[in-house]
């Protein structure tokens, strides 16, 4: 099978007890988006966004990695080929559920960013406004996620990962939010074969090749298991 591209979204960490966003009690059926989680309003309310995120981090914590976050870590170990794993997801369970060749490209919960000079450092349990940048002093901490309006992070190598990619998997992401909900236009372009793995089709289900319906939990494994018997 070769070179493997897999894009994760809450839909993976969901049976692990985090809530997704766009689920009818999600998250952002609980917060308007533009108060936690935009440049703006941050500059508004830091507090508010602090807080947010210290409750997100508390969750984060608390949970641990499910069966499919393990999955993905085995596929990782075993296959011949290169398995990147993207993720738009802020939790650890994909590291902490074993997998290494990851990319967090809307940032990480466990890490603080400078909005002075870009330094970055683990984040405390509880951040607090205007926390000092252990680098540059400024009292300018944030949470080092990516907000809307802002860039993903290491999008050349996910583009780079996405053209030698043979096959492209989206686990668990609606896709609603570019540029990841873009990758499978990009990875049929470059000629990888595409699945889409969800509860439900995404907004961009169509675009696939084929999907495999159902829990994470159950999905991902069996996948996983097809793929290395088949090499
Ligand atoms: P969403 O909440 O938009 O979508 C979650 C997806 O997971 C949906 O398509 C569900 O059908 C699916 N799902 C839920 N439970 C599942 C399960 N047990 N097994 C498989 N699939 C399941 O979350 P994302 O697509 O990740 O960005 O959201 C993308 C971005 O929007 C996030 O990274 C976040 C948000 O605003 C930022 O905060 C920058």
């Amino acid at each position: 099978m070769g070179n493997i591209v897999i894009l994760t979204g809450a839909g993976i960490s969901a049976e692990s007890g985090i809530e997704t966003f766009r689920a009818e009690t999600g998250l952002w059926a609980q917060h308007r988006v533009e108060d936690v989680a935009t440049p703006e309003g941050f500059a508004r309310d830091p507090q508010l966004v602090v807080t947010f995120y210290n409750g997100r981090r508390a969750q984060a914590a608390d949970a641990q990695p499910n069966a499919a976050h393990k999955a993905l870590a085995r596929l990782e170990a075993e296959h011949q080929g290169e398995v990147l794993v993207v993720t738009q997801n802020v939790d650890d369970l994909h590291e902490r559920g074993g997998s290494r060749n990851l990319i967090h490209m809307h940032g990480a919960l466990n890490s603080a960013l400078c909005g002075q000079c870009d330094n970055r450092w683990e984040a405390p349990m509880q951040m607090h406004v205007g926390q000092t940048c252990p680098a540059c002093t400024a009292p300018a901490a944030r949470p080092d996620i990516v907000w809307f309006g802002e860039m993903p992070y290491q999008m050349e190598r996910i583009f780079e990962a996405i053209s030698r990619a043979d096959l492209f998997v989206a686990i668990g992401t609606s896709g609603n939010v570019y540029p990841a909900a873009g990758f499978v236009a990009e990875a049929a372009r470059a000629g990888a074969a595409t699945l889409e793995i969800n509860l439900e089709p995404s907004a961009v289900g169509s675009q696939f090749d084929d999907a495999l319906l159902g829990p994470a939990t159950q999905t991902v494994p069996a996948w996983v298991n097809d793929i290395l018997k088949r090499g």
